[in-house]
């Protein structure tokens, strides 16, 4: 059988950013968000097109998980430029819309939520991009998938694409030193969660379980380091390839039940996206392990990673699921919606809508163990309580 594996052009370390430098053409449009651009991230970035005499803009409109009408706002301020190349300077929400919207100034007749894996846009005739992470996590400078919001519905649905994977992914410590505690510890726990469901989705790779098995590791490692002291730019550096290699994992291979029940609490109640997939990252796995010595097997291998081990693979799984748990306490990411602050009722209240989004969301197609709404309300349930999965 034929398989791909799709990745970018990758720079990283310091200084990473003066390979901009090198790429030939003459006018920038540069994508970010307000915070970004007040923090001077993109005005940097804007600096080294306007030193080499390119004409360069930077547009600011993005807000966290964009949705359909900025992604299209976006594109009407890229053709209004013409640009040749796109700067996405951002975390994931950046990131994303970047690359939606260079699907629409290319091909301005696309419907995003209806583009599927298998369609030939032809991008690149008026455009390529390069990805700046400014967070640690999503990995989205790696792969070919787009996360945007229905604004109608507000559902978040996620699509990939080959043609989507940037050309350029410069990694930059410089760029996310200045993430705070929380944001890191949470698109940490992001990066984490694409690493291990990217070792147990159905479409699971050779390439993408190296990628795995080393980003499960760095993380394991490097995300406290980065929580303690957010000056620790070997931390940064660190928790950057992490991210990126869990991106090229996943990107690959794709995510499984954790996004899909992240996604819709995403959805719902508009909690931040690593820290809703991590938080149901422990419970997916233990779903996952019972009844199931293959899947087991899998998370055994990863838990070894991290010096967790016993003598049958289903008993070291939920042991892997616990020692996420703890991990999770240490760096400051909640466990359960009750550690996240989030009030029974409203939980009461999105629960419905979290399960009708969550049986909606592709991702729940590459999970290992197949499961229903049922199963999936129970499963939020547990999670509201913290309670360990025992079906
Ligand atoms: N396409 C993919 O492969 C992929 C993968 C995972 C997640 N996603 C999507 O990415 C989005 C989440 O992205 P995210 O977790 O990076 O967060 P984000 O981009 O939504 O940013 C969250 C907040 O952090 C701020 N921020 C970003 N960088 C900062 C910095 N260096 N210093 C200070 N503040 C900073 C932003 O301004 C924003 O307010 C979600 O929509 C998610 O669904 C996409
Ligand atoms: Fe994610």
């Amino acid at each position: 059988m034929v398989w791909w594996f799709y990745v970018p052009n990758i720079i990283f370390g310091e200084d990473a950013l003066s390979e901009l430098e090198r790429i030939n053409g003459s006018k920038a449009f540069i994508v970010t968000d307000k915070v970004i651009n007040s923090l001077g991230l993109a005005e940097k970035v804007c600096r080294v097109f306007t030193e080499k005499q390119w004409e360069a803009a930077i547009w600011d409109g993005v807000e966290p998980d964009p949705k359909v009408s900025t992604v299209k706002a976006a594109a009407e301020a890229i053709k209004r430029f013409s640009a040749d190349w796109i700067i996405a300077v951002g975390g994931g929400s950046v990131m994303d819309t970047a690359k939606a919207a260079w699907v629409l100034y290319e091909k301005p007749d696309v419907e995003l939520h209806a583009l599927t894996p298998f369609d030939e846009l032809g991008l690149r005739t008026k455009a390529k991009l390069v990805c700046i992470p400014t967070t640690t996590g999503t990995g989205s400078e790696a792969t070919k998938a787009i996360v945007i919001r229905d604004d109608e519905t507000g559902r978040k649905f996620a699509t990939i694409n080959p043609e989507l994977t940037p050309d350029i992914a410069i990694l930059d410590p410089e760029f996310v030193v200045g993430l705070p505690k929380n944001l890191t510890a949470y698109t940490g726990m992001d990066a984490l969660t694409h690493a291990v469901e990217g070792f147990v989705s159905v479409w699971k790779n050779d390439f993408s379980d190296g990628c795995s098995l080393q980003a499960v590791k760095m993380i394991f490692e490097w995300l406290p380091k980065s929580v303690e002291d957010l000056s620790d730019l070997e931390a940064r550096e660190k928790m950057l390839i992490a991210a990126c290699l869990a991106g090229m994992s996943f990107g690959n291979s794709q995510a499984a039940l954790a996004h899909s029940l992240g996604h819709s609490m995403g959805s719902v109640l508009r909690t931040h996206h690593g820290m809703s997939v991590g938080m149901a990252l422990p419970y997916t796995i233990e779903f996952n392990c019972i009844d199931n010595e293959d899947t087991a097997k899998l998370y055994a291998q990863l838990a070894r990673m991290v010096g967790v081990s016993s003598k049958k693979p289903i008993d070291t799984g939920m042991q892997f699921a616990q020692a996420i748990r703890e991990f999770m306490r240490k760096i400051g990411s909640p466990t359960s919606f009750k550690e996240a602050g989030i009030k029974k009722k409203d939980f009461n209240a999105g629960l419905e809508n979290m399960v009708d989004f969550a049986m909606m969301d592709t991702s729940l197609t590459m999970n290992p163990r197949n499961t229903d709404s049922d199963e999936i309300r129970k499963m939020y349930k547990y999670m509201y309580d913290g309670t360990v999965i025992d079906f």
